[in-house]
């Protein structure tokens, strides 16, 4: 159980972090959840109730990620799974489109961990977000799959100079979480099935099956410097 545990989820206001959100209030813990749009962290603190407050934050801002965590207080645990991803095939891509991918993805998660390691108490864990484009090459997904491999690095190496603070990556693979809204309805589901019919486990993911992972890395004291992939086996198709 998280009994007065304290735990702050940068990108809990949806998706992934808001059902690991969910998942940790149950278990007794108090967390702290932020993200860029204020509307979306009001309508996800309604849902959670309570135990969980919100703070507006932009993690591609280097300021804001060190004042936020100056105020936040002292933390057990720090999850990262705030992300805005695009794709697009590698020659018709903006540069700056591609650029800008790596300032929310890669340097997000590089600066929350290097203000956050500090607020962190014994015991305590940090876990970031990578993704299937890193372990799977993918038309479209170039800049997608170096910022998911280069998260996937950071968090080994920080594994070893934050020790001993834990550091985790969860690599998910197709997951149904708001961040594929964008893609009209139809053509999401036909994409849901497609793949599904060739992964593995035959279905594609849920928030609650990467959340369930995030909790498993929370729990296991003797588990740092890995990645861990809620993918379904898509990595090996
Ligand atoms: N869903 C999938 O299929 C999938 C696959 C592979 C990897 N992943 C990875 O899993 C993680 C979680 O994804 P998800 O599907 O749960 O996404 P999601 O539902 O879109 O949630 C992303 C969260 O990040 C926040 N966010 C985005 N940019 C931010 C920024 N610059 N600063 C602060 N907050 C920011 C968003 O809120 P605001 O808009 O309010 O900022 C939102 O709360 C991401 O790293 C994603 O790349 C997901």
């Amino acid at each position: 159980m998280l009994q007065s545990q304290r735990i702050a989820i940068i990108g809990g206001s949806s998706g992934i972090g808001l059902e690991t959100a969910r998942q940790v209030i149950e278990q007794g813990a108090e967390v702290v959840i932020a993200s860029r749009s204020e509307a979306k962290l009001q309508a996800a603190a309604n849902q959670l109730g309570p135990a969980a407050s919100a703070y507006v934050l932009d993690t591609t801002d280097e300021e804001q990620v060190k004042l936020f965590f100056e105020k936040v207080g002292d933390l057990n645990h720090l999850i990262v799974s705030a992300a805005e991803t695009s794709g697009g095939s590698f020659l018709q891509t903006e540069s700056a489109r591609s650029r800008e991918l790596f300032e929310n993805k890669f340097w997000g998660q590089y600066y929350a961990a290097k203000y956050g390691a500090a607020k962190l108490a014994d015991g305590g864990s940090i876990t970031l977000f990578s993704g299937v484009a890193a372990y799977k090459a993918m038309a479209g997904s170039a800049a997608l799959g170096a910022v998911n491999a280069a998260v996937s690095n950071l968090g080994q190496t920080l594994a070893l100079e934050l020790a001993p603070i834990r550091v985790n990556v969860v690599s998910p693979g197709i997951i149904d979480t708001p961040s594929r809204s964008k893609m009209p309805e139809d053509a999401r589901n036909q994409l849901y099935h497609a793949v599904a019919g060739k992964l593995p486990a035959k279905r594609i993911g849920s928030a609650s099956d990467v959340a369930l992972c995030v909790l498993y890395l929370i729990h296991n004291s003797f588990v740092t410097g890995t990645v861990q992939h809620v993918d379904g086996g898509h990595r090996l198709t």
